[in-house]
């Protein structure tokens, strides 16, 4: 399957590297010839999805990151895209299968609006991204009644403006790649636990254990931009 120097360049590019986790940023501004490009990527359930998006937005985000992401793996594992399937878990976390069997390396996807980012690991080590395109129009204080804990909630209601928007969704990312990461994305009580204070406060990276869970620890990191937010989860491997 051909994919040309100049698509892949102004579609996706290199985000960030840490250590052997590799983030890519996925261009999502509309693109009529990409879109159509993308479609060529796609198996047939990924295809009969696309079809059921029915708003632009949601349609050319899952084209352009699947077929991204199907590019992608390919060049790390060695694989046509033919013998690719992904397939989600329990909680809709999807992850590789090569001719049926576990492929050797974990990803995540994310997008908001323009950007999507896909972080892949090596192994089985999981991981979360979360991407947000920040807004100002939003009732932040109410929304975080329902989704962040007291003194997540404190520090946001005590800050306006902009300071506030930035706020909200460094959290917000912070603690959805952690979901994320997790695999069990909203369908845990987001309240029920917070941020650590550190990165909380504009550390970039920090180190979270979910309360009541095994002991497993996970590096959190900010990744936002002037751009967008966003922020990623990895477990941490047992020494
Ligand atoms: C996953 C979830 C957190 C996504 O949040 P969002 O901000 O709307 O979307 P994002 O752009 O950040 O992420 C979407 C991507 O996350 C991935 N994803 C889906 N479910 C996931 C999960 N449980 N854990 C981690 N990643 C998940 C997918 O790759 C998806 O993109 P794609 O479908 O285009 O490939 C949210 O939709 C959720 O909690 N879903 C789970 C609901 C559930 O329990 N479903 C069970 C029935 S399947």
């Amino acid at each position: 399957m051909r994919m040309s120097t100049e698509i892949e360049s102004l579609w996706f590019s290199p985000f960030r590297q840490i250590g052997e986790i590799q983030v890519i940023h996925v261009d999502l501004t509309p693109h009529e010839a990409r879109e159509q490009y993308a479609l060529e990527w796609l198996d047939k359930e990924e295809l009969a999805r696309w079809q059921r998006y029915l708003p632009d937005r949601p349609r050319r985000e899952f084209a352009l990151c699947r077929a991204v992401l199907r590019y992608s793996l390919c060049r790390r594992l060695g694989c046509e895209n033919k013998q690719l399937s992904i397939v989600p878990a329990t909680h809709g976390k999807p992850h590789a299968l090569i001719n049926g069997q576990p492929a050797p390396t974990s990803f995540n996807v994310s997008h908001s609006g323009y950007h999507g980012l896909i972080a892949f690991a090596q192994g089985q080590q999981r991981l979360g991204v979360d991407v947000e395109a920040r807004s100002r129009r939003r009732d932040f204080d109410g929304i975080a009644e329902m989704v962040f804990g007291p003194n997540e909630r404190e520090e946001i209601a005590s800050a306006s403006g902009l300071a506030k928007a930035r706020l909200f969704f460094r959290f917000w990312t912070l603690k959805e790649a952690l979901v994320k990461a997790f695999g069990t994305g909203l369908s845990i009580d987001l309240t029920a636990f917070e941020i650590p204070q550190d990165i909380r406060h504009g550390a970039e990276r920090s180190i979270f254990q979910f309360p009541g869970q095994d002991r497993t620890l996970w590096e959190l990191r900010d990744l936002s931009t002037n751009g967008y937010a966003a922020a990623i989860a990895t477990e941490v491997p047992h020494a």
